[in-house]
C-alpha cells in the first residue's frame, strides 16, 4: 500500500468484496424467482447506486432495462429535509412496466418514499425497492422495500458507491472513515 492508498483513510471495514458479492448473488436469487417471466425495468438512482446496479444487473438472468435517475434532496448537509428535486429524470416511459429502484442506501427513507411514489404515479405496472443497505433510522417511516442487503450500523458509510465529498466510491468494499479525514 502506498501513502497515497485511499483504504488508509478508513477505520473498519463493514463488508468485504466477497460479503457484498455473494449478498448481491443472493438478492438477485430472490429477484428472479419473483419476477419470473417478466422484464425488470431496474432505475438506478445516481451515483451512489451505479456499483450495485453494475453488479446486480450482470447477476440477474431476468430480461432487464437499466435507466437512471439524479435526484437531490433540499436542505443543508447530511440529514434529509424530504423535499426532492429531479437533477435527471428517467428516459423510459413507465406505464405497464415492473419497476425496480436500486439504491446503495437508505437512511431517513425520505428520498426513496418520495422516489417511489413519484415513480408510482406514472402508471407502472409495479414498483419494488432494493437497496443494499439500510440504516435503522430507515425503519421510522412508512416505506415498503422488498429487498434488502445488509441492516448496517447508524454510521456514515463509505465505499462500493458511498462517497465522502466524492471520494471513496470506487472501493470495491464499504467501510467507516478514519477521523483524521473528517476532523
Ligand atoms: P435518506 O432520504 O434515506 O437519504 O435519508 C439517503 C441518501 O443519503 C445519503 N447517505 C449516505 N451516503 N454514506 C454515504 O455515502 C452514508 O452513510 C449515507 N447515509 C445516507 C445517500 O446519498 C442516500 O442515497
Ligand atoms: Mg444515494
Amino acid at each position: 500500500m502506498d501513502s497515497n492508498d485511499v483504504s488508509a483513510d478508513l477505520a473498519h471495514v463493514l463488508y468485504t468484496k466477497e460479503q457484498i458479492q455473494d449478498k448481491i448473488a443472493e438478492l438477485a436469487v430472490q429477484i428472479d424467482r419473483d419476477y419470473e417471466g417478466r422484464d425488470i425495468l431496474v432505475v438506478g438512482v445516481l451515483k451512489g447506486a451505479v456499483m450495485v446496479m453494475a453488479d446486480l444487473a450482470r447477476a440477474l438472468h431476468s430480461h432487464v432495462n437499466m435507466d437512471w435517475m439524479a435526484v437531490s434532496s433540499y436542505g443543508s448537509g447530511t440529514t434529509s429535509s424530504g423535499v426532492v428535486r429531479i437533477l435527471k429524470d428517467l428516459d423510459t416511459d413507465l406505464m405497464g412496466k415492473h419497476v425496480l429502484i436500486v439504491e446503495d442506501i437508505i437512511d431517513s427513507g425520505l428520498t426513496l418514499s418520495w422516489l417511489k411514489s413519484n415513480l408510482i404515479s406514472r402508471g407502472p405496472a409495479s414498483v419494488e425497492i432494493c437497496t443494499l443497505l439500510r440504516k435503522p433510522e430507515a425503519a421510522k417511516v412508512e416505506i415498503d422495500v422488498k429487498y434488502v442487503g445488509f441492516d448496517c450500523p447508524n454510521e456514515f458509510v463509505v465505499g462500493y458507491g458511498l462517497d465522502f465529498s466524492e471520494k471513496y466510491r470506487n472501493l470495491d468494499f464499504i467501510g467507516t472513515l478514519a477521523p483524521h479525514v473528517y476532523q
